[in-house]
């Protein structure tokens, strides 16, 4: 088919031609949206999910309808390492200005601009952020030293202005898991007390799976405030649509059995199917595209996954990393206990618990239930297996 035309679009927070799947979700954003804006209490949303699952996709889609809906808006990606206070900072910067054009003078805004000065001060940010704010700092509002406090303070007096200005704003943030657990317990203090205050402001994140235990350790009435809708892979149905709609809308048809094949060898996960997708419009040379041509392309997809998508992740590994994935892969898809990996490993489960804390802290694995490991990346196991053949 026309490779100009092609209408799939793997990557990373590519907008899918189709997003299918995610009614139940995109439903659940906007009651909460309705609700922030009345001033009635939503719970905040965090969207969990392994590597390549659409969290990303969903965060971006969310913030569409927040602007449709007449929110300000602020999307930030959270990086391993990376300085959370000094990127939201940033982003609260630019949100207060655009409160501030809004109408005439507000002194709710002119204080949410002094105590962002004493915040910036605080935590020395003015030289991260290009530009400060010309104004005096607020004594004693958001420059404790305290992050949480200060945090707290600041998304408080960001409400307030909002508020006054009679609109309302969402915070979407991607990545959360990268927050250390003293961003995150600010964070999750910050988004308690404008709740507790009925204030227009929703904050909304993705994470990988660990992300409800991460939230729950850092403060433990997250649950109370966040739900955390799990994110995977789309149902058959779902996923068929995720692949025939798009190319119905090109005028191309797919078989069922190339449907199938697609849904079975992707197991259903967004990036995956499309992947596939992408390579079988490409190798295809009429319409309905049949099972046929998914099985030619399939060894070639396959390949440049594992030397992009797999490769990166496993590259960044140590021989016994490696060694402990490997053990992991042999026992198949979902979660094992660390027991059982620790004897397909060959060693004791106490002198392998370094391994794993590394593994987690990098993000290739996590733990669904205390003393369970799982992979983040969907079909690692089959890639483990692929590249290290026993
Ligand atoms: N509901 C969906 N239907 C079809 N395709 C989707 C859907 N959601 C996401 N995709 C596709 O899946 C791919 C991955 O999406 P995205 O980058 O949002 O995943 P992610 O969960 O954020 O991954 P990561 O954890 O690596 O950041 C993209 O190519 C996107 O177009
Ligand atoms: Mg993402």
């Amino acid at each position: 088919m026309d490779e100009v035309r092609n209408p799939y679009g793997p990557g990373a927070g590519t907008p899918p031609p189709a997003l299918v799947g995610r009614e139940a979700e995109l439903r659940a954003f906007e009651i909460k949206l309705e609700r922030a804006k009345l001033g009635r209490p939503a719970k905040s949303l965090i969207a969990t999910g392994l590597r390549g699952v659409g969290k990303t996709v969903l965060l971006n889609r969310f913030v569409e309808i927040a602007e449709r809906a007449g929110y300000r808006n602020a999307f930030m990606e959270a990086s391993d390492g990376g300085n959370f206070p000094a990127l939201l900072a940033t982003h609260i910067r630019r949100l207060i200005f655009e409160l501030d054009r809004l109408g005439a003078l507000s002194e709710r805004v002119k204080r949410a601009m002094r105590v962002f000065r004493s915040f910036t001060g605080r935590f020395s940010l003015d030289g991260t952020l290009s530009f400060s704010i010309d104004v005096d700092p607020e004594r004693g509002e958001g420059d404790s030293g305290d992050l949480s406090a200060d945090l707290t303070a600041l998304m408080v007096s960001v409400g307030d202005a909002a508020k006054d200005r009679r609109t309302a704003v969402l915070f979407a943030i991607d990545e959360l898991q990268y927050l250390s657990a003293v961003e995150l317990s600010a964070l999750i203090m910050a988004v308690h007390r404008t709740t507790q205050l009925a204030l227009p402001i929703v904050v909304v994140g993705a994470g990988l799976p660990q992300m409800p235990a991460l939230a729950g350790e850092a403060k433990s009435y997250s649950e109370r405030l966040f739900d955390f809708p799990l994110i995977g892979e789309l149902a058959p149905a779902d996923a068929r649509r995720a692949v025939a709609e798009p190319a119905a809308m090109e005028g191309v048809e797919f078989t069922r059995g190339a449907l199938d094949a697609i849904v079975g060898i992707t197991h259903g996960y967004p990036y995956f199917l499309q992947e596939w997708a992408y390579h079988v419009w490409n190798r295809a040379d009429r319409s309905p595209i049949d099972a046929d041509v998914v099985q030619a392309v399939t060894p070639r997809v396959l390949d440049h996954l594992d030397r992009s998508f797999f490769r990166v992740r496993f590259e960044r590994c140590t021989a016994t990393q490696k060694k402990y994935l490997r053990a992991m892969a042999e026992l198949g898809p979902g979660a094992h206990r660390s027991g059982e990996i620790a004897d397909v490993y060959g060693a004791k489960v106490t002198s392998l618990a370094p391994i794993r804390a590394q593994l987690i802290s990098q993000g290739l694995i996590y733990s669904p239930l205390h003393g369970d490991t799982a992979f983040t990346v969907p079909l690692f196991d089959e890639f483990m297996k692929r590249t290290m053949p026993r």
